[in-house]
């Protein structure tokens, strides 16, 4: 294994960027601020931040909203494929990776002289190989298993390295092994509840709950629990990091009353297996939306109804969560996800829409009642 570099500083502040679905970005600096007490920078995509080593890390698995958290590791001008190749031999990167795992390198290009994103690929792979070449290392310490990536991008003739701190995409929280029909990527059930102001005590249900996203990840916020299960996060095997203990909030008491309903029973086993491994409790039960009943005066209904099937299927649905929002939850409040402000209109004349984002590629809106 790769000796970190006496001079790899756990401290000294570093450029770190969150990856987030763009137009969730400002959910992302406010939770920056409230977990780690640091101000980011928005940019678009993204916040951008500094801190040390050891502190950006460990909000790898303490962070819901990012899709990704990489560290910058070199910034400079290139002009040609050679000058990235050397560029990259000189960049500290024998801290961040291990010569015996796989590497992928993922690059873009944009009004640069170096317009080709696979070329450059190809020269930092082969220059990162040869920047952290050491001694032949024994089968047995090969480590096949661990995804290292590092991402290129050249934009205006400057290139910025940096690598995935997440390896895998942090929406992969490890307890999501069963799914529904277009279930809800996990950081975004998380930038909901956060758009929403849950605030973890709120009683919260959704009546179209899927393979239980929303609640699920409610749950983990609510104990102060970590959103993951999973704890192979490729900055843990960085040679600089790998010999830290790194630890986990503990669970806090007090459980908020979380209650998922779904007509289709393959949805519900998958929400049960999926709270099971998460090890969250949550009341389920197979209704139509209809037939939902409040279980207190007030609370959140947050919810992802039905969408991009032919609109004649979608539309009860939305006039179903309607006549909820006018009987048994009259005094709740209500935050939906969908791409159709028609079919949200449906629901109650005074929706707003809070912001819409892209959601892999679909513009898709959150629309709001009540406070
Ligand atoms: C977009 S999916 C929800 C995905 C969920 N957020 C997740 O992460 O898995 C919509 C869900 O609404 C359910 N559904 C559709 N019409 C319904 C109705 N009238 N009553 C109750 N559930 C319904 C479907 O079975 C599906 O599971």
């Amino acid at each position: 294994m790769p000796k970190p570099s006496a001079k790899t500083s756990l401290e000294a502040p570093r450029r770190w960027f969150l990856v987030v679905p763009p137009g969730l970005e400002h959910v992302a600096l406010a939770e920056l601020k409230e977990v780690a007490g640091v101000e980011g920078e928005q940019k678009p995509g993204g916040v951008s931040f500094r801190t040390g080593l050891l502190a950006g890390a460990s909000l790898v698995d303490r962070l819901r909203v990012p899709t990704r958290l990489l560290l910058e590791i070199g910034h400079g001008p290139v002009h040609t494929y050679d000058e990235l190749a050397i560029w990259v031999r000189k960049l500290p990167l024998a801290p961040f990776l291990h010569a015996t795992a796989p590497l992928e390198v993922h690059a873009t290009c944009d009004n640069s002289r170096l317009r080709f994103h696979e070329i450059a690929e190809r020269k930092v792979t082969a220059a990162a190989a040869e920047a952290i070449k050491g001694p032949r290392v024994p089968e047995w310490e090969q480590r096949y298993s661990l995804t290292q990536r590092l991402q290129l991008r050249i934009e205006e003739d400057q290139a910025t390295l940096s690598i995935d701190a997440g390896g895998e995409l942090l929406h992969r929280r490890g307890w999501r092994t069963s799914v529904g029909e277009a279930p809800m990527r996990e950081n975004l059930a998380a930038a909901l509840l956060q758009m929403a102001g849950w605030d973890g005590q709120e009683a919260l249900v959704d009546p179209f709950c899927g393979s239980g996203t929303i609640l699920i990840e409610a749950g983990l916020l609510a104990s102060g629990r970590s959103s993951f299960t999973r704890t192979d996060f490729a900055c843990r095997e960085w040679p600089a990091l790998v010999r830290q203990k790194w630890s986990r909030p503990a669970a806090k008491a007090g459980v908020p009353t979380l209650c998922g309903s779904d007509r289709n029973p393959a949805a519900l086993t998958a929400a049960r297996d999926n709270a099971e491994r998460a090890g969250v409790a949550v009341r389920w039960s197979r209704l139509d939306v209809r037939e939902v009943e409040a279980p207190a005066s007030t609370g959140l209904l947050l919810s992802n109804p039905p969408y991009g099937e032919r609109l004649e299927q979608a539309e009860p649905a939305y006039r179903g969560l309607g006549e909820l929002m006018r009987g048994a939850f009259a005094g709740w409040r209500l935050l939906i996800l969908t791409p159709e402000p028609r079919l949200a209109r449906m629901v109650h004349p005074a929706i707003r829409c809070l912001t819409t984002f892209s959601n892999g590629g679909l513009k898709v809106g959150a629309w709001a009642l009540g406070d």
